[in-house]
């Protein structure tokens, strides 16, 4: 797992105007949440998550946000690319009725776990929100898979305004019933669904911006949740102690970065700051 692996770039795709999707040729014994560290040996290694991950391949989806992020877009399938992981906890896989809310690049690995989670037989919800709809993500990949999926956008492009929070608060509390994705007729609830038909959720699923899931929290009452948190990280193995968070001290990349509701309730910083790669507090 610590072996560093070099492999071309088999796959490049345009998700949106700012993030690819980067997929390699390789066995990756990886489950969703975790991380890999990607690097091209010319300055920096970095994490991203897996968005997925199959028999023989696995893909990172990437925004394109500083140095590192540039100069990956400049890549071109055949070229280069080196890794180390799969690192990280992973998130619990449920075989009841979840809820699975992404935001922004958190979206895709909430993709590799929808399909793990189908796999196990649980009954799954994806809310997926973005500004508009040229900047949602795997709106397609979502509606291949056998789910209720719904999309929304701040801009309102799609129909209604919103975001994935104020979407997944009305379906904790109830108010709302997802139709079934048109297309996708082969759900065994396709078009069983009414007022009789509530959701009852019994595990809620975040990855996204850190702003997004701390609103999000507001509205998880009893229900038992994991949230993907990212931090500044350097050796990605528990040794540096760039990712640990206050006041517990635990290491991101180790005991994280998928974190219980246990864990994240006890941390004050969730939501608040983070630190850049000094230390030094940034406020979200
Ligand atoms: C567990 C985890 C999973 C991630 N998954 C994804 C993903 O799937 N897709 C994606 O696009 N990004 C992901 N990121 C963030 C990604 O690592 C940063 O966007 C990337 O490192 C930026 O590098 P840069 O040189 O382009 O930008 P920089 O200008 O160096 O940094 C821009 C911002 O990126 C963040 N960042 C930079 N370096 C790191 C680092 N070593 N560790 C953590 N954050 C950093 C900081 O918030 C910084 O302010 C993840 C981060 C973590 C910790
Ligand atoms: S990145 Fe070094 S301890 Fe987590």
């Amino acid at each position: 797992m610590n072996k560093r692996v070099t492999l071309t770039i088999a796959k490049i795709e345009h998700e949106t105007k700012d993030i690819k999707t980067f997929t390699f040729y390789h066995k990756l014994d990886a489950r969703p949440g975790q991380f890999i560290m990607l690097t091209d040996f010319e300055g920096g290694e970095k994490p991203f998550s897996i968005s997925d991950c199959t028999e023989n391949e696995f893909s990172v989806t990437v925004k394109k946000i500083g140095e590192f992020t540039t100069r990956l877009f400049s890549k071109r399938e055949g070229d280069l690319m080196s890794f180390r992981g799969a690192y990280g906890s992973s998130f619990f896989i449920s075989n009841t009725k979840v809820l699975l809310v992404g935001g922004g690049y958190g979206v895709p690995p909430l993709y590799f776990l929808a399909k793990r989670l189908l796999k196990a037989g649980a009954e799954v919800v994806v809310v997926n929100g973005a500004r508009t709809e040229e900047d949602l993500l795997f709106d397609d990949k979502f509606k291949e898979l056998n789910i209720k999926y719904i999309n929304i956008t701040e801009k309102g492009d799609l129909g209604k305004k919103g975001t994935s929070v104020s979407i997944a608060k009305k379906l904790l509390q109830n108010q709302l019933v997802p139709k079934p994705q048109l297309g996708n007729n082969n759900h065994p609830q396709a078009g069983a669904w009414g007022r009789e038909n509530r959701e009852k959720f019994d595990f809620l699923y975040a990855a996204g911006p850190e702003k997004m899931m701390k609103n999000l929290q507001k509205f998880t009452g009893d229900i038992t949740y994991e949230f993907l948190l990212e931090r500044y990280m350097k050796c990605a193995i528990g040794i540096c102690g760039n990712c640990t968070v206050d006041p517990l001290g635990i290491r991101l990349c180790v005991e994280g970065p998928v974190l219980h509701k246990k864990l994240v309730e006890q941390l004050t910083e969730f939501g608040k700051y983070h630190r850049d790669a000094s230390g030094k507090r940034i406020g979200f």
